[in-house]
């Protein structure tokens, strides 16, 4: 018996070490290899370094299924859909036990996660939803119609209109205010969720003329921003402030669905003379990012969304366990996530709005940033 088992672990180990040696360097992208453990290999795929939240995630995914005795495939595709496509096809070839996927374009994975099926290979997808398949078996993510709507509220309280939590503040003042609306990635799930959440905060406020965008541009087609990219943001900032404030009316705010988006709006203010003070516009976030951050402690930002990647990673991380384990996953939500074919089953985390007051509750206290690190 005790034989056996020896024999057994060894050939695991071997088995192991043929994997690692053979994965080496493959994959293409930027890829960060495997972590050892004999658990079993599991594919992980993020869109992109270039956004810093990204590369917490993959760390935190990584880190938490090799403390399970995982072996882990971590790929980023730096938003190129095709590598994203053959980063999971080489998981798959791999021997991967289960994909967990942040998709760049979440509809055009139908064809290798029909691979995955066809080999038995579970599916979850990481904070966007993937669209147009029934091979996703489940969805970690935040509440992300509540993400629209903590933007929209933090704006407004930036405006001195509402609470953080959408009260209205009495006395408040009359505008109208001047706001300029930005939405994310058209071929991200999540980039609609944001948008309709804000909107119905904020629709109500235009039509009543307490904000009134002097762009016109009050569609999510007009709003949205490909790939998330700051530079397309910045260009369409300076685009709507040539156009619409060359009289020398003001900005008074302007919704930003993202960090990186939001550091594009901030240089595309300050290209025009804007500067921080009285006449600088509440600006929204998401995703804390360092850099933004520091923007809201500099007084440039007004409020960005937390999400701890931290937390995201392990309800992915137990979901993929419980399903190669035999077990179902944990969900709280069954209704609104359907990916065109289905309803997706999901666990939603609770965003939280990130303003100055709150850095230190919020980031520092949890441990998600230091006070060095948002000082440094
Ligand atoms: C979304 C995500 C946001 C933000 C954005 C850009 O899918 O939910 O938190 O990271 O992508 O990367």
């Amino acid at each position: 018996m005790k034989a056996k088992k020896i024999l057994f672990a060894a050939a695991t180990l071997t088995a192991g070490a043929l994997m690692l040696s053979a994965c080496g360097g493959g994959g293409g992208g930027s890829g960060s290899g495997e972590g050892g453990g004999d658990g079993g290999l599991i594919g992980v795929a993020m869109p992109t370094k270039s956004s810093e939240r990204w590369i917490q995630d993959g760390d935190a995914v990584k880190a938490a299924l090799e403390e399970q005795g995982y072996s882990v495939d971590l790929q980023y595709a730096e938003d190129d859909i095709p590598t994203q496509v053959s980063q999971i096809e080489n998981m798959i070839t791999k021997g991967a036990e289960a994909l967990i996927v942040a998709s760049i374009d979440g509809t055009t994975l139908s064809e290798v996660l029909q691979n995955a099926a066809d080999a038995d290979i579970p599916v979850i997808a990481y904070d966007r939803l993937i669209r147009d398949s029934e091979n996703v078996d489940y969805y970690a993510s935040f509440d992300n119609f509540v993400v629209g709507q903590q933007q929209a509220w933090s704006v407004l309280n930036g405006l001195g209109l509402v609470e953080l939590d959408g009260t209205p503040i009495e006395g408040a003042p009359e505008g109208p205010f001047n706001i300029e609306l930005f939405a994310g990635s058209p071929d991200d799930n999540n980039a609609t969720f944001f948008w309709n959440g804000a909107m119905d905060v904020l629709e109500p406020l235009i039509d009543d003329g307490t904000l009134v965008v002097k762009s016109g541009q009050t569609s999510f087609e007009q709003a949205a921003t490909l790939r998330w990219d700051g530079e397309t943001a910045q260009s369409r900032m300076e685009d709507i402030l040539t156009a619409s404030y060359s009289d020398g009316t003001q900005v008074d705010a302007v919704l930003s669905p993202y960090d990186g988006i939001s550091r594009g709006i901030i240089s595309a203010l300050e290209g025009a003379g804007y500067s921080v003070g009285a006449e600088w516009p509440i600006i929204s976030g998401q995703d804390a990012e360092i850099d933004s951050v520091k923007a809201i402690v500099a007084g440039e930002q007004y409020a960005t969304i937390f999400k701890d990647t931290r937390e995201l990673a392990k309800v992915a991380v137990d979901m993929a366990v419980a399903l190669l384990q035999g077990e179902e996953p944990e969900v709280n939500n069954t209704t609104d996530y359907d990916n065109g074919v289905k309803v997706v089953p999901s666990y939603l985390l609770d965003p939280v709005i990130v303003v100055k007051d709150n850095i230190q509750e919020t980031l520092i206290d949890s441990g998600y940033w230091t006070e060095e690190e948002i000082d440094g």
